[in-house]
C-alpha cells in the first residue's frame, strides 16, 4: 500500500475535495501541508454538502486530519470553521484532529496589509482571496511570525511583538494606517490561544508513528500548480509552494513518504483572480462552461474564468510535479458540444513553443495552437465505467492523456462519491 499526495494540476478548483474525500475515505490519516483558508475543497456526502476551507477533508469521515506546519492558519477562522462542522454533525476531537504546533498564525493584520494592498494595486491586484495568506508567509520567512506554539506562551512574547509590529506599523504608516493595536491583538490571541492549543502538538511525531504502524496517509494539497509561488504565473499566484513537493516539507516526513501523486485535472480550464489564462474563452462557449460547470469560487464566490483544455500547461505541471497518474473530473460540462478543442501549443514572436514560458510578458503574449475534435452526444454524468461513456468522449480522454504525457488514473463524473471509474488506484502500488 502507497501513500497517496493530491495536487491540483491547473490553477486550483479542479475538483480536489470529491476526489480527496474518496481517497480519505480509505485513508488512515489526512495531511494539509501549504496554504491556508483560502482552499476551496466542496465534499458532498449523500445529502449533505460540506465545505471546507482549512481543516482536511478527512475530518468529514473521522479519519485522522493534521493541519501540517506548511500551512498558515487563522485561529478565529479555524474556530468558526470547526463549530460549522461540528453543526452538521461531525465530530472533531483530540484524537482525530491534530494542529502542527510549528504553524505560522495568520493574524488580524496580515488580512488588513492583503486588502490594503491590493486596494492600492487598482487594475494591477493579483485578485488574491483576501485572506492574509501572502503576508502570513512574509512573515515565516521573515522569521517574525507567531506561531501555534507561541500561543502557551503569550506572557513572554514581548520581543517577538515587538519586531512584529515594527514591520508592520511601517507598512501601515505607508498605506496611511493607523498602527497595530499591540493590546488588542495580545487579548484576541489570550482569547483564542485555549480553543488551538488544545490540538497543538509536534504532528511530524504523529505522522511518524502512523507511518511506521503501516498506516495510509492522504497528503492533500491546496490551490494548483500554476499558482505555486515558483513555478506558477507569478506574480499572479499565491504565496505557498503548491507543487507535490512541499507534502514532505510541509507536513515533517520525507520525501520518500509522499508516495502516488495523484493530479486532479479539470476536463476544461479555469481560473479566478488576476493573470494571463491563454484559452481563456470570453465569448459564449466561456459562458456556457460557466454555467454548466457551475464556475463560481467556494471561498469568494467569484465568478470563474473559462477556457478550452490546456495540455501545455497540464503536461508541465505534471512534470513539474512528478505526476504519477491524473484525476480527470467534471467531464459532463463538455457534454453536448458539437466540437471541443485543445490546446496542443503557443506561438509567441513567430516562434511555437511546447512550454508555457517564465516571463510574464511571455505568459500574457502567447497565443495558443489548437485541435479541434468532435464532441459526444448523449451524457458522461453519473458514468462508472467506460462502458458507460460515449465512444468519442473516451477519445478525448485518450487523446488528455497522450498529449500531457501522463495516465489517467480516475475519472470523475458528478459530485457524488460513487461516481467514478477507476483506472488504476493510487492506494495500490
Ligand atoms: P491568495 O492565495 O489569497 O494570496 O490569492 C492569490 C491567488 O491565488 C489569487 O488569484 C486567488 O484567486 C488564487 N487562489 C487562492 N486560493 C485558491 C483556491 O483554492 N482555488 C483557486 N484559486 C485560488
Amino acid at each position: 500500500m502507497a501513500n497517496v499526495t493530491v495536487i491540483g494540476a491547473q490553477w486550483g478548483d479542479e475538483g480536489k475535495g470529491k476526489i480527496v474525500d474518496w481517497l480519505a475515505s480509505r485513508a488512515d490519516a489526512v495531511v494539509r501541508f501549504q496554504g491556508g483558508h483560502n482552499a476551496g475543497h466542496t465534499l458532498v456526502v449523500g445529502e449533505q454538502v460540506y465545505k471546507l476551507s482549512l481543516l482536511p477533508s478527512g475530518i468529514v469521515t473521522g479519519t485522522l486530519s493534521i493541519i501540517g506546519n506548511g500551512v498558515v492558519l487563522d485561529p478565529w477562522h479555524l474556530k468558526s470553521e470547526i463549530a460549522k462542522l461540528e453543526s452538521q454533525g461531525v465530530v472533531i476531537n483530540t484524537s482525530n484532529f491534530a494542529i502542527a504546533d510549528n504553524c505560522p498564525l495568520i493574524l488580524p493584520l496580515h488580512r488588513d496589509l492583503d486588502g490594503l494592498r491590493e486596494q492600492a494595486a487598482g487594475a494591477g491586484k493579483i485578485g488574491t482571496t483576501g485572506r492574509g495568506i501572502g503576508p502570513a508567509y512574509e512573515d515565516k520567512v521573515g522569521r517574525r511570525a507567531i506561531r501555534v506554539c507561541d500561543l502557551a506562551h503569550l506572557d513572554s512574547l514581548d520581543a517577538q511583538l515587538d519586531r512584529l509590529c515594527a514591520h508592520h506599523d511601517a507598512l501601515r504608516a505607508g498605506f496611511g494606517q493607523p498602527p497595530v493595536d499591540r493590546e488588542a491583538l495580545l487579548t484576541e490571541l489570550r482569547e483564542i490561544a485555549p480553543f488551538v492549543l488544545q490540538y497543538a502538538e509536534p504532528s511530524w511525531k504523529r505522522l511518524q508513528t502512523v507511518r511506521k504502524a503501516g498506516a495510509r496517509i492522504l497528503f492533500e494539497g491546496a490551490q494548483g500548480v500554476l499558482l505555486d509561488v515558483d513555478h506558477g504565473t507569478y506574480p499572479f499566484v499565491t504565496s505557498s509552494n503548491t507543487v507535490s513537493g512541499t507534502a514532505a516539507s510541509g507536513s515533517g516526513l520525507g520525501p520518500n513518504a509522499t508516495g502516488f501523486v495523484l493530479g486532479i485535472v479539470k476536463a476544461y480550464t479555469t481560473r479566478v483572480g488576476s493573470g494571463p489564462f491563454p484559452t481563456e474563452l470570453e465569448d459564449e462557449t466561456g459562458q456556457r462552461l460557466g454555467e454548466r460547470g457551475h464556475e463560481f469560487g467556494t471561498v469568494t464566490g467569484r465568478k470563474r474564468r473559462c477556457g478550452w483544455f490546456d495540455a501545455v500547461l497540464v503536461r508541465q505541471s505534471c512534470a513539474i510535479s512528478g505526476v504519477t497518474g491524473i484525476a480527470l473530473t467534471k467531464l459532463d460540462v463538455l457534454d453536448g458540444f458539437d466540437k471541443v478543442r485543445i490546446c496542443t501549443g503557443y506561438r509567441l514572436g513567430g516562434k511555437v513553443l511546447d512550454y508555457f514560458p517564465s516571463h510574464a510578458a511571455d505568459q500574457a503574449g502567447v497565443e495558443p495552437i489548437y485541435e479541434e475534435m468532435d464532441g459526444w452526444n448523449g451524457t458522461t454524468a453519473g458514468a462508472r465505467s467506460w462502458a458507460d461513456l460515449p465512444a468519442q468522449a473516451i477519445k478525448y480522454i485518450q487523446r488528455v492523456q497522450e498529449l500531457i504525457e501522463t495516465p489517467v488514473a480516475l475519472v470523475s463524473t458528478s459530485p457524488e462519491r460513487e461516481d467514478t471509474i477507476l483506472v488504476r488506484d493510487p492506494f495500490v502500488d
